[in-house]
């Protein structure tokens, strides 16, 4: 039964399940700003980012463009800063020098469309217009919200001084629950690849469609600290073989020689993690390494970065019944016991940590912990439909990004599932972005 059809009672469930998500991305946003001073919001930690103000109301700008105009139908709260928190008009590096609204200005901002939103939450009828059926244009809203709290935890990330969040360390892993240098055969066949159900799936998610992919191998863990500290000590960095030729200028201009974050100290290495240095943990998936070494380690490694329907194959199909679905675990939302998710922690989890969120063929930790590069440029599923909006996704197809999959510790469990889907460019590393590998199976393992 279509949620569309399920009538008045489920009209009421919406409306509470659409209010509680709005207060959780609500409540992280006001935690991501309110343990800073407002100079510090102000400011542009890194011209890679946004001043965290500028996300505050920018949030806020999206939220009344959606929801108090669109859905509502309501009068502007205030239409003379739409272009300011334009992020197609404003490129980051610029955004400091706007006439930003000042820290209690924003905040009161928020507060105003977030009151209409409430009042118009009590009024809307959930009918077959695309945009608010099943909620959709608040999904999209609350997800809108919670990606800029992921944005704005990695401007933390790169905030200089003291450490200002808290979090306890993330479970330790069972034992034995997997190598970390495991891996799991995939066979050969079809899968359905995206979704046409899943309410809050964006446009770029559509349609679901069926992909046909030989046998392949994929790595049972994200590539830890350990394993890709052998690649540094092997001289991976200084040997072009591993590298692509425009990985291999990129390493040599901006002279990467460890993923950003870390430093020597003495025979061992350290990390900076939201203000406090401590000794790198072989067992944790790397984090904060860009496409371009990515690639080279797998190539070091004598493999190779999954493409993006791989990815997916490992952590939705399930091989009893055939079906994919939302999760390597199953259809259950996320919880704890899962995954590393909702910034419930501030880095990656040791492998071995969430063997209740393995997949069925025993690959883990896909979903939380770290963003994982695959091999794949960012383009439409076929049959794709821009929705609502041609800037959400379509206007990023090409060869310029390579898609990242499976959220991480800093993802919100809204804006993470088995279909999403994130991209950048292959350069970037302020991301929670981490990688695991694959390779083609060989014949004697595809044929057993
Ligand atoms: C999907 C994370 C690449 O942050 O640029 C935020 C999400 N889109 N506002 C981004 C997004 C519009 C987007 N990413
Ligand atoms: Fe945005």
């Amino acid at each position: 039964m279509s949620a569309r059809s399920r009538g008045h009672v489920d009209g009421e469930q919406l409306r509470d399940r659409i209010a509680v998500e709005l207060a959780r991305a609500r409540s992280r946003t006001t935690l991501l700003t309110e343990v800073v001073d407002d100079a510090d919001l102000m400011r542009q930690h890194s011209p890679l980012m946004s001043p965290l103000v500028w996300d505050l109301a920018h949030v806020g700008n999206q939220e009344e463009l959606w929801l108090v105009r669109d859905v509502g139908g309501r009068e502007p709260v205030r239409c003379d800063i739409d272009e300011l928190y334009d992020a197609f008009k404003q490129p980051r590096r610029d955004r400091p020098a706007l006439p930003l609204l000042p820290p209690a200005e924003a905040r009161a901002y928020l507060e105003t469309v977030r009151d209409k939103v409430h009042d118009l939450l009590d009024a809307v009828a959930f009918t077959e217009r695309p945009l608010v059926a099943d909620g959709f244009a608040f999904g999209m809203i609350v997800q809108h919200e919670q990606q800029h709290d992921e944005t704005m935890l990695a401007t933390h990330q790169l905030r200089s001084g003291s450490a200002v969040l808290h979090a306890p360390a993330p479970p330790e892993p069972h034992r034995p629950s997997v190598q970390v240098d495991g891996e799991v055969l995939v066979p050969a066949g079809e899968f359905i690849m995206g979704t046409d159900t899943d309410p809050w799936a964006l446009d770029n998610e559509r349609p679901a469609h069926r992909v046909d992919l030989p046998a392949y191998v994929i790595d049972a863990a994200p590539v830890t600290n350990g394993q890709y500290a052998a690649f540094m000590a092997d001289g991976g960095y200084t040997d072009p073989r591993w590298w692509s030729p425009a990985g291999w200028a990129h390493r040599l201009r901006e002279q990467l020689s460890a993923p950003m974050h870390w430093r020597r100290d003495g025979d061992q290495w350290s990390y900076r993690r939201f203000g406090r240095w401590s000794r790198v943990r072989a067992d944790e998936p790397v984090v904060h390494v860009c496409w371009y070494e990515a690639q080279a380690y797998a190539a070091w490694a004598g493999k190779r970065l999954p493409t993006e329907a791989e990815w997916e194959k490992a952590a939705r199909w399930d091989p009893a019944s055939g079906r994919s679905r939302r999760y390597p675990w199953g259809d259950d939302d996320p919880t704890e016991a899962h995954a590393n998710l909702d910034q419930r922690h501030l880095w990656p989890a040791p492998v071995g940590a969430y063997p209740a969120g393995a997949s069925p063929l025993g690959v883990h930790q896909l979903i939380g912990d770290v963003w994982e590069w695959t091999s794949t440029t960012f383009n439409g599923h076929p049959g794709f439909a821009a929705f609502p909006y041609r800037e959400y996704s379509e206007v990023f197809f090409g060869d310029d990004y390579r898609v990242l999959r499976g959220g991480s510790f800093g993802t919100d469990r809204s804006a993470c599932r088995g279909t999403f889907r994130n991209w950048d460019y292959p350069i970037r590393r302020q991301i929670f972005s981490g990688f695991r590998c694959a390779r083609d199976a060989r014949p004697d393992e595809s044929y057993r």
